[in-house]
């Protein structure tokens, strides 16, 4: 094993990676968020449908896009190697175990807070990203020219309850994965500092909240408001 190797295999190794990959995750929500704002425009859909044909047929965004999947991947097994290391090194609870004392809801949950992302995430794709690749959306024409309707789709979807609660519930989780995986990643970069952490952990804070808030006031925009 080369030295690269085992740097990237070690336990401070991947944590270096979940941390990197983690915010590298945080800034393509900001983006995504953003570019879902088009939704809002009062238009139709149009701009909306406009800006989705741009992130289909740009080159710069689908190389972007091979990152994302890679940081995705690299995230998720890198948090489940660390996780099944960690209880094979400590296999049975401490008898004065009080983690609730010590620790918060979200950092010892951040598997199951994942999980439940992963999970929102493969319907999510399966509902939005597939089509918009691979074809099956309803056609709309825009100054002549024909696009996708993904506008429609996400109307559409949007009407569901149980959807829209999906949503909802799936924003409550990334909130919470977000608050504890924000500050955690500084930590483990050595970004913290007794005069910035504070600061640190309300920005982290105010993100979670912000853009998850964000997120879910699209599908209940729609199912109360469209
Ligand atoms: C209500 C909130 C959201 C809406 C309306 C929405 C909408 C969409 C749409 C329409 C696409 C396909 C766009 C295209 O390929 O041109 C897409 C792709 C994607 N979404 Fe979302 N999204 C939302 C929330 C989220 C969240 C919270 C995450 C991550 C946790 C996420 C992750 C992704 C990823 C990874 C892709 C594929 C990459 C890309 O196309 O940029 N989305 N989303």
């Amino acid at each position: 094993m080369n030295w690269f190797t085992k740097t990237f295999s070690s336990t401070v190794g991947r944590k270096i990676v979940m941390s990197v990959t983690g915010l590298f995750l945080c800034s393509f929500l900001v983006v995504h968020l953003i570019g879902n704002l088009q939704l809002f425009r009062n238009d139709g859909g149009a701009a909306f449908n406009l800006y989705s044909d741009f992130m289909a047929h740009n080159g710069v965004i689908r190389f972007m896009e091979l990152i994302l999947v890679a940081g995705f991947l690299f995230h998720i097994y890198d948090a489940i190697v660390l996780t099944s290391r960690n209880k094979k090194a400590r296999p049975v609870d401490y008898v004065n175990n009080h983690p609730e004392q010590n620790s918060t809801w979200s950092s010892r949950n951040m598997g199951l807070l994942g999980t439940v992302i992963l999970v929102f995430l493969i319907i999510h794709l399966w509902n939005f990203f597939v089509p918009a690749r691979f074809g099956g959306l309803e056609g709309v024409v825009i100054e002549d020219v024909e696009y996708d309707n993904l506008y429609l789709r996400v109307v559409q979807s949007f009407q569901i309850w149980w959807y829209v609660a999906i949503y909802v519930i799936a924003m409550v989780a990334l909130a919470y994965h977000l608050i504890h995986g924000f500050q955690s990643a500084f930590q483990t970069l050595g970004l913290d500092h007794k005069k910035y952490t504070p600061f640190i952990q309300k920005f982290g804070v105010a993100f979670s909240i912000i853009v998850c808030l964000g997120f879910a006031i699209i599908p209940l925009y729609f199912f109360f408001l469209v």
